[in-house]
């Protein structure tokens, strides 16, 4: 695992855009797999902001979603898709037919989650996974309690992600439910991105970094992975005991 610390959430956002378009440098149509939510949000404008000085040509790159909440998708203010149509998928003019997004309002739950690992699965691997973490520990929608191996699938959301995830809604939404990549189908990923930002994630990171690897916090379980990059602000690191670079 490779830990570094330091800078603004917005300075991070440009430093991890960089090692991130080296990270897929020479991969001919680079799959990349990008978390929705507040944490992942400044990386995405310094693609963005590339993408408009004419610096980054991620015209080969494809998507897949790593979650969604069950009961929405694209169409709905709001959901994962949403967010990264409006940070990501926009600015970087992504057509349709470059994108692999879980629909949370499909009727076959199941075949959204097959069609998505095939996905996957017949362009080998995804090559850049870019994640926040919850203040629960969980990794997407994996929650405390989630097995190590699971691929796609749909979950019971955990009571803090129902209540913290309404952060995104303008309104009361219901968020019972989500369907996810699983820590297996993460893990299989070349490099893992996980980005943290903020007091408020202070404690679960230390938990996640340096307590046992456990189920309980399920950014643990990722801690073993030959190609982790974990990214975060000083605030995010305060409790840490070992220093970063
Ligand atoms: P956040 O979400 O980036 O909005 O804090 C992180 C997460 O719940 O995975």
């Amino acid at each position: 695992m490779k830990l570094t610390v330091g800078g603004t959430p917005q300075e991070m956002g440009a430093q991890v855009a960089d090692r991130v378009i080296q990270c897929l440098e020479g991969v001919k149509t680079p799959l990349v797999c990008p978390a929705s939510g507040t944490t992942p949000a400044p990386l995405y404008h310094a693609f963005a902001g590339r993408h408009r000085r004419g610096v980054l040509d991620t015209g080969a790159w494809r998507f897949v979603g790593l979650d969604e909440w069950v009961g929405l998708n694209g169409n709905d203010e709001g959901s994962c898709r949403w967010w990264l149509d409006k940070d990501l998928f926009l600015p970087l003019g992504v057509g349709e037919d470059r994108i692999c997004f879980f629909d949370g309002r499909a009727y076959d739950l199941v075949a959204e989650c097959e069609t998505t690992e095939r996905f996957i699965e017949e362009r080998g691997k995804m090559d850049v996974v870019i994640l926040g973490i919850g203040t629960n520990g969980h990794i997407a929608m994996n929650e405390p309690g989630t097995d190590v191996m699971a691929r796609s699938r749909v979950v019971t959301l955990h009571p803090t992600t129902q209540s913290v995830g309404q952060k995104y809604f303008t309104k009361q939404t219901e968020l019972e439910k989500g369907i996810t990549l699983g820590l297996g189908t993460i893990r299989e990923a070349r490099h893992i991105f996980l980005l943290a930002t903020g007091e408020h994630k202070a404690s679960i990171i230390r938990q996640a970094l340096e307590g046992p690897v456990s189920a309980d916090v399920p950014a643990s379980l990722l801690r073993d992975h030959p190609g982790l990059e974990v990214w975060l602000d000083e605030a995010a690191a305060g409790e840490l005991r070992l220093g970063g670079n």
